[in-house]
């Protein structure tokens, strides 16, 4: 048997059905903030995110999925979103359009050669966002809200702002100096991907998985503890916006982000969920005012985050959240023989066209194992099509849950429909219509 990759899954039944109605939810709230959809290709030059993500990251260094194409290019699939957006950008001129900052949202699978484990896939989704064209700091909090406002909608609990500041250049500078004096003497006991790190890019200690637990870097210095005026004004005026929107968050000065482009505010938004283990991150963020520039466009400010569609929806699962409860159908439609079919089949299209979500027995079933199959489905409705309906151009309806059937005209079926499927809303699980006193166990009116 030919076994799918390690570190991915198939998506079907349940979760596919979350996911999708996930998707939804989010392109309904992207339409509020006014973000608008942006797809990128799936595969992009090796050297965007060399350059993109930084050529000392671990993401870039040994995570990600590299080949040469047939015509000797060296290719990427993306481990992340935002360095493509930032290409796509540039490359359309994007930042001729009047309408800044602009303001993008995207949705899709992203691909890093890491050790798979409970909330960590070699393949994976991610929903993003990427602002960019302006260096306020109420569209730092602005970006935080989107994922706050998404997390808080979905019903989640326990979610928890972590928040940080690498601060501008200047500041990045004196921090780099001060994190090299304090790890110079300490250089030995450093793995030695991080004596490499130490040359070329200090930063990039702090999230070394393998020095993790390394005494030292317990009490390396603090990034908020080197900031200019201008940063430290940036910084505040982010709290102050998110206090306004009263987004609580913690300041968190352990958190660098394991990507090259971070300037500013660095933020992460974990989930508390009893049982989520140790991949409880669900979003990653923060602002990139030299991305752009970096990769060849105009100076441009920007800010973002991505959140791990794979840990949201485990996170939903275990609060024991579904976006999708209706998993009903509306009628089944049950040809009795062969000579109903042609009529049956134009008859599933009218409805479904019109709205009516329908399906019909394509297994030439038994009347008795058909009503077993329309269980299954949960149709509120199953339409019977015998010899004798089609002769008398009627046709027979049975309510799934009254069980009571009713013969229906062929040009009223429609309109008996529409009426009915309203009229059953508002029965109860037992099919009582909540205006008599019901005693069946299933009942739920209240008496
Ligand atoms: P990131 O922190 O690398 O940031 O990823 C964001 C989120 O993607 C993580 O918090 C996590 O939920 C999810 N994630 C990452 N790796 C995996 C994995 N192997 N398996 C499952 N989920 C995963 C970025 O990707 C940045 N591009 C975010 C950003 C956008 N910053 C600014 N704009």
């Amino acid at each position: 048997m030919i076994t799918k990759p390690k570190g991915t899954y198939d998506l079907y039944g349940k979760k596919g059905k979350e996911t999708v109605a996930l998707r939804n939810f989010i392109e309904e709230l992207m339409d509020k903030f006014n973000y608008e959809y942006i797809k990128t290709p799936l595969f992009e030059s090796s050297e965007l995110f060399h350059r993109g993500v930084g050529d000392t990251t671990d993401i870039v260094t040994k995570e990600t999925y590299d080949f040469v194409d047939r015509g000797d290019r060296n290719m990427t699939l993306r481990p992340e979103g935002t360095a493509g957006v930032i290409r796509s950008y540039i490359e359309n001129k994007m930042s001729n359009d009047a309408s800044v900052p602009k303001k993008f949202w995207y949705f899709g699978p992203m691909y890093r050669y890491e050790r798979p484990q409970s909330g960590r896939y070699r393949e994976f989704q991610q929903f993003g966002i990427e602002a960019l064209g302006s260096n306020d700091p109420m569209l730092d909090a602005e970006v935080i809200s989107v994922a706050t406002t998404l997390f808080n909608m979905l019903g989640l609990q326990g979610i928890k702002v972590n928040i940080n500041t690498l601060g501008d250049n200047e500041s990045r500078e004196l921090y780099r100096n001060a994190l090299l004096d304090y790890l110079r003497p300490h250089i030995d006991s450093l793995c030695d991907d991080c004596k490499k790190r130490f040359e070329k890019n200090p930063l990039r200690i702090l999230d070394c998985k393998v020095d993790g637990d390394n005494e030292v870097l317990k009490n390396v210095p603090k990034t908020i503890d080197y900031l200019n005026e201008s940063s430290k004004k940036h910084f505040d005026k982010v709290l102050k916006y998110l206090d306004a929107l009263e987004i609580e968050y913690n300041i968190d000065t352990s958190i660098v982000r394991g990507l090259d482009y971070y300037t500013h505010t660095v933020f992460e938004i974990e989930a508390s969920v009893e049982g989520f283990g140790s991949q409880n991150v669900m979003c990653g963020g923060g602002r990139y005012d030299n991305l752009v520039k970096t990769l060849g466009g105009p100076d441009t400010p920007g800010v973002g985050f991505a959140i791990g569609i794979e840990r949201l929806l485990t996170a939903l699962e275990f609060e024991e959240i579904s976006l999708t409860d209706d998993d009903s159908i509306d009628c089944y439609i049950m040809p009795m023989g062969d000579e109903q079919k042609e009529f049956s089949f134009a008859l599933l299209s009218a409805l479904r066209i019109l709205g009516i979500k329908s399906d019909i027995d394509y297994l030439n079933r038994s009347i008795k194992s058909n009503f077993k199959q329309a269980e299954r489905l949960n149709a509120k409705f199953a339409i019977i099509i015998g010899e004798k309906e089609l002769e008398e151009d009627y046709l027979t309806v049975r309510n799934m849950q009254t069980k009571e059937e009713e013969k229906v005209a062929n040009e009223m079926i429609i309109t008996y429909l529409f009426d009915s499927l309203m009229d059953n809303e508002d029965l109860c699980d037992c099919g009582c219509s909540h205006d008599h006193e019901c005693d069946c166990d299933d009942c739920d009116c209240d008496k």
